[in-house]
């Protein structure tokens, strides 16, 4: 397969091919999303709540982003990566987010970065976009924003809300950012702003009509915690299988039943005879 690119995805919304984006956190999983011929894989600083234990994405730092990120990248081998901007950093000076992103990808490996906000970090979006760094943006829920928010809930519900994330979406394409990421809106706004834009829409709980898809890793697979947001869908219950595996194990080790004659190496007889005198 071909290396996915910007203007792949923009060729993909112009022929109405759905693009397909999933989280990974490290090589295994970024291998596994190469492989299902996943597009984009992000390295979502969901990796906070997913990976490292977290109760929200806030206190993931740049660092574990870049350390992360290398992982991912050293397994994308056609599939474009894209690491998130951390807590707070879409808000730093001109200079700083430059540093930020520029690790990102000079360091880390990424293609390019996504950055949760509008209007109030549509500057350094530009700062971006103009040194050649490919931005996607992240509209409607925006994890960073949940202690203001109160809550991870749909956003978008009444008209006023509803226009502002139309205008917000149209701002950032006018930036330069070459995809969106909408989250948690009504399906009905989904379809208005993806319709509206010329660069690819990619939804998560944002309904049938975006020009893309997202999802968590460790959600689709049902790995992890036993809560998931309504719009996730588990494809397989990998989580059980990993937990039986590792009890059979366990349980093997005590019962020394592991290892067994197909898992040891010898000695020749001649050798044991030797050693055991
Ligand atoms: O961090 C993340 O995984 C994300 C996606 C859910 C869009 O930002
Ligand atoms: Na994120």
């Amino acid at each position: 397969r071909k290396k996915v690119t910007t203007r792949t995805l923009a060729r993909m919304k112009q022929n109405k091919e759905p693009i397909a984006m999933i989280t990974a956190y490290d090589y295994p999983t970024a291998k596994i999303a190469e492989q299902a011929g996943a597009e984009i894989i992000l390295v979502g600083d969901s990796l906070g709540m997913v990976v490292l234990g977290y109760d929200s994405t806030i206190p993931v730092t740049l660092q574990d982003m870049v350390h992360h990120t290398k992982a991912v990248a050293r397994a994308a081998k056609s599939a474009m990566v894209i690491a998130d901007l951390p807590f707070m950093t879409a808000h730093l000076s001109k200079d700083e987010v430059l540093r930020a992103a520029g690790r990102l990808m000079q360091e880390a490996g990424a293609y390019g970065v996504k950055m949760e906000g509008g209007s109030e970090i549509l500057a350094n979006v530009t700062t971006l976009t103009s040194a050649g760094i490919p931005v996607m943006g992240h509209l409607g829920l925006t994890p960073q924003s949940v202690n203001q928010i109160g809550g991870y809930l749909v956003q978008g519900k009444d008209v006023g809300t509803a226009r502002h994330l139309l205008a917000e979406a149209k701002r950032l394409e006018e930036a330069g950012s070459f995809a969106i990421v909408l989250e948690c809106v009504p399906e009905e706004l989904a379809q208005l702003i993806a319709e509206s834009l010329t660069i690819p829409v990619i939804g998560i709980g944002a309904g049938r009509f975006c020009d893309g898809q997202v999802l968590v890793f460790h959600d689709v697979l049902g790995i992890g915690g036993d809560w998931h947001p309504s719009f996730v869908k588990v494809y397989q219950q990998a989580g059980k299988v990993m937990q039986r595996g590792i009890e059979d194990y366990v349980q093997e080790v005590k019962r020394r039943a592991f290892p067994d004659e197909q898992h040891v190496s010898h000695l020749s007889s001649d050798l044991i005879a030797v050693l055991y005198g």
